[in-house]
């Protein structure tokens, strides 16, 4: 029994961390496409052709269901896999409806019409592929109206967290920040639809200011995982063993990862 879940690199161990803490008994199998990061510069055929290749990867490994613990891939490649790609016995999951739903009020699942909610300027820092997309807006109309989004794609943060360079990072965040304010002065949530950008979640607070709302993807995610597998306990695949798969260079991924975790993480090659 494991579950698959996938980031383009780094990113998703914000999301692997909680839904390890949230299920401990579940074995999960980490993918990270390391020699292909960052997917938000790509094109969507692109990401289709590279998250494809990874998901069918850890339906190898055993696990008949996948995370896509990456807002590119969920917002530029999930809709066409659901469509083409994805057989009747495996399920692949986004990260974009949790957090959505969170920020709406609502209940997993609750799919009765849009109606009015407590924020009303969102501010959306992810990558330029996502923000490309307008996936994260679309799925919000679905649940919400009256709600205004300030989308600021956040170049080259992804590639300064992948490299390790937290001092570059945090730089990009506030001048991204920065941004997004000139265009909206009071947000009053922000949204990190970016699995990399929690590993920055304190300078994207202190560059908003105390009185907006952060809301990022790792506990959501967890909560609704838990509450997928409750309901669906057949979904846990045959696979028995969890690990960290990477294409990239197994000893700097790791290393990268353990400092972002704060504990041992050993990568292998995918
Ligand atoms: N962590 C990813 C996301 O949530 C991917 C970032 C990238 O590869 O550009 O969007």
């Amino acid at each position: 029994m494991a579950v698959g879940v996938f980031d383009s690199g780094l990113g998703g161990l914000t999301v692997l961390d909680a839904v390890q803490k949230r299920l401990p008994d579940v074995p999960f199998v980490y993918f990270a496409d390391s020699a292909h990061a960052p997917y938000g510069v790509r094109d969507a055929d692109d990401i289709y052709e590279l998250t494809t290749a990874a998901v069918q990867r850890l339906w190898d490994a055993g696990c008949d269901l996948v995370i896509l613990a990456c807002n590119t891939a969920s917002a530029a490649a999930l809709r066409r896999m659901q469509e083409n790609f994805i057989p009747r016995d495996k399920r692949v999951l986004g990260v974009f409806v949790p957090l959505i739903e969170a920020l709406t009020e609502r209940n997993w699942g609750d799919n009765s019409p849009p109606r009015e909610v407590a924020v009303k300027h969102v501010a959306l820092f992810a990558t330029p592929a996502t923000v490309r997309s307008r996936a994260f807006q679309r799925e919000l109309a679905f649940r919400a109206i009256g709600v205004d989004v300030e989308a600021q794609a956040c170049g080259g943060v992804v590639d300064a967290i992948e490299e390790g360079d937290t001092i570059l990072a945090e730089a990009l965040v506030r001048s991204h920040v920065d941004a997004l304010l000139r265009k909206m002065p009071e947000p009053d949530a922000a949204i990190l639809g970016c699995t990399h950008y929690p590993l920055m979640e304190e300078t994207f607070q202190d560059a908003l200011g105390q009185g907006v709302r952060v809301y990022s993807q790792a506990n959501l995610v967890a909560e609704s995982l838990a509450d997928y597998l409750g309901r669906h306990p057949a979904m846990i695949g045959p696979g028995t063993e969890g690990g960290f798969l990477t294409t990239g260079d197994p000893r700097k991924v790791s290393d990268r990862a353990t400092q972002f975790l704060r504990r041992q993480v050993t990568f292998t090659a995918a």
